[in-house]
């Protein structure tokens, strides 16, 4: 299937969905239900519904401290929920912690790149790495097999670099990379696992406008390559540009979902940004 098919056949999915806060999806990946986490007083997620459609590019945004990072946290096991559950693929993930979670397919990247900068990018990717030696007592045991595993990882390490075009880097420390390139190596090394879904954290923050641009179309290769994909990101040209579904979320619930055209016109959405002083406009662009 050529990649605008691919594109086509997410739209098409979402057709019929209502656009509504916690809307069913036909074939979702993820569901998530009753997922609270409260800090002291304050309630930062508080998502009744969300269900994530399978094979599409889904956009979350909403004003700063409306509690996306935490859900990110909560969804890939790096933070516990006061309430909650959810299910990946059918099953349940609450409870598991992230290096489990990521193993199940389902990785994220972090809004501030967790590179390891006293290590070289190569041995980041590696850190990614599925099967790691050790992790199975018994196979540990049997020399040769976890050689195969290491080489196997190598080899996946050194392709996916040459196509984030980090490869020329791969045996310097992460720390000297630019902040682009860094989230760069975020997105290259979450693939290492060969997941299922990719949760994306802000990876366009700080990047520069012509990697954007190549941020962005990795993010459709994604898709192309039978992915879905959740991503945070306050551009709204860059929702508008890549998503095929949009979720709102203000003050810890989700409070809109829709098609990029349509959301930005509903009224939670404008009520939830006014007041908002950060670089989010909604002014309807030059979408697709
Ligand atoms: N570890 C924490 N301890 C206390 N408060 C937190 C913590 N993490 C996040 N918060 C608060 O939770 C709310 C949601 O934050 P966050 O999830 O980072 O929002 P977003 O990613 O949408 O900007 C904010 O008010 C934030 O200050
Ligand atoms: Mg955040």
């Amino acid at each position: 299937m050529s990649s605008s098919e691919k594109q086509q056949e997410a739209r098409a999915s979402l057709v019929a969905v209502a656009q509504e806060p916690g809307a069913p999806k036909p074939d979702p990946i993820l569901v998530a239900v009753g997922v609270q986490r409260q800090f002291g007083g304050l309630t930062a997620v508080d998502v009744s519904r969300f269900e994530l459609q399978r094979g599409t590019i889904t956009a979350l945004i909403g004003p700063n401290g409306a509690g996306k990072t935490t859900f990110f946290n909560l969804l890939t096991g790096f933070d516990k929920p006061n309430e909650g559950e959810w299910t990946f693929d059918g099953r349940s993930l609450a409870g598991m912690p992230a290096y489990k979670v990521a193993r199940t397919g389902m990785v994220r990247t972090f809004q501030l790149t967790k590179a390891l900068s006293k290590m070289t990018v190569m041995q980041n990717m590696l850190l990614g790495a599925p099967n790691q030696k050790g992790e199975n007592f018994f196979r540990g045991l049997i020399p040769g097999i976890w050689s195969g595993q290491e080489k196997a990882n190598r080899e996946r390490a050194e392709e996916l670099l040459r196509h984030f075009k980090l490869d020329a880097k791969a045996d310097d420390f992460a720390g000297s990379l630019s902040g682009g390139q860094r989230k760069l190596l975020e997105m290259a090394r979450a693939l290492m696992v060969q997941p299922e879904l990719v949760m994306l954290d802000e990876p366009m923050a700080g990047v520069n406008p012509a990697l954007k641009q190549s941020l962005l179309d990795h993010i459709r290769e994604l898709r192309e390559a039978g992915m879905t994909v959740l991503f945070v990101e306050h551009d709204m040209d860059m929702v508008r540009d890549v998503s095929d579904w949009v979720v709102v979320m203000a003050q810890g619930e989700i409070v809109a979902e829709g098609t990029p055209r349509e959301v930005m016109q509903q009224q939670a959405v404008i009520d939830a940004y006014l007041g908002e002083h950060h670089s989010v406009s909604l002014d309807s662009g030059s979408g697709s």
